[in-house]
């Protein structure tokens, strides 16, 4: 089980705030090739991305490198740069069709890549979203590597002339599609960006809609974005407690046979126990990762 709360975009040119990242508390870092970095820095920001990775002074953090898409003059050659130093994961940029994952699928396992290297897609075209199901359904096959969805809310609302604001209304249909897709499969998603990275109440407010829709975490574009950010995204205090209480009660010898118990007047069933376990094992990860010794906690 790995917490994905906050995963923090770092331009790949950007040598500064590549060194930076290894300091946040970040759950994971995306170092990306593509929309951040002009095609004039494309080459610089592979090179920079490439040494970065390379180095290894991430700590925990999960390492993703977020190249361009295969078909543009960049494409092929970031994809060979990430099986050279094995980030976590490659992430697909605007995947919009399963051939999209199991075409750079067919291109990684052709190259014999590191078993360990995984995909994320992007989710961020209306294409995407109307595939989003058949995209997800790559995921069983351990060939196509595919393990989690990052929505791209910025393009979504270029692409569908939507407008964001009132409580993201208009991208909310598409997240939680995204979303239902992506869990019917067992893909963990991402939330997309807050772009006014110095509105905190404005961020915070978008964080706790992204979890009640679901979402594993959000991705970031701004160190003060992260600790906020860890905070919503991991089980509250109360909830622990909860989840404590409900793995007690099924413990009891009594219960050992029932579907159905009550916990503090409350009807309780075996699908909350599950959830209360998912609960505390997320808990007991963060919990082992903060007493790391690291700079960043
Ligand atoms: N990751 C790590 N460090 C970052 C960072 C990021 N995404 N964004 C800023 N920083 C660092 C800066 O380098 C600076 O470091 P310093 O204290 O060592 O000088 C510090 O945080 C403060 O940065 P600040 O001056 O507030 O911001 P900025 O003007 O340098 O940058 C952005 C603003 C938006 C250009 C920048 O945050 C950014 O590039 N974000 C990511 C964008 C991106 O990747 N988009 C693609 C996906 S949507
Ligand atoms: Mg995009």
């Amino acid at each position: 089980m790995r917490p994905r709360r906050s995963v923090l975009y770092v331009p790949g040119d950007n040598e500064r705030a590549i060194e930076k990242a290894k300091t946040l508390a970040a759950d994971a870092i995306i170092i990306d090739l593509e929309d951040s970095v002009a095609p004039t820095n494309k080459e610089l920001a592979r090179q920079r991305a490439v040494a970065a990775i390379r180095e290894r002074g991430f700590g925990s953090r999960e390492v993703v490198l977020r190249v361009n898409p295969i078909e543009t003059p960049w494409g092929m050659a970031d994809l060979h740069a990430a099986m050279g130093v094995v980030p976590d994961a490659i992430l697909v940029p605007k995947v919009s069709h399963a051939g999209d994952i199991t075409g750079t699928a067919k291109v990684v396992n052709a190259a014999d890549a590191d078993p360990r290297l995984r995909l994320w897609a992007m989710i961020e075209t209306p294409m995407g979203i109307i595939n989003a199901r058949e995209i997800a359904a790559c995921a069983p096959d351990p060939d196509n590597r595919l393990v989690c969805f990052v929505l791209g809310t910025n393009d979504l609302l270029k692409e569908s002339r939507a407008r964001s604001g009132s409580n993201r209304f208009a991208v909310v249909p598409w997240l939680a599609m995204t979303l239902v897709a992506a869990r019917a499969y067992g893909l963990d998603v991402i939330d997309g960006v807050y772009n006014d990275f110095n509105d905190d109440l404005g961020f915070r407010a978008e964080c706790e809609h992204g979890r009640t829709l679901g979402m594993d975490g959000k991705t970031l574009i701004h160190p003060s974005q992260v600790i906020p950010c860890n905070e919503i995204f991991s089980p509250s205090e109360e909830e622990i407690i909860w989840a404590r209480k409900i793995i007690q009660a099924f413990e009891e010898p009594e219960n050992a046979r029932k579907g159905v118990i009550t916990v503090e007047g409350k009807m309780v069933e075996r699908l909350h126990l599950v959830m209360a376990k998912r609960v505390a094992a997320i808990a007991q990860v963060i919990a082992a990762r903060s007493q790391i010794e690291e700079p960043w906690f």
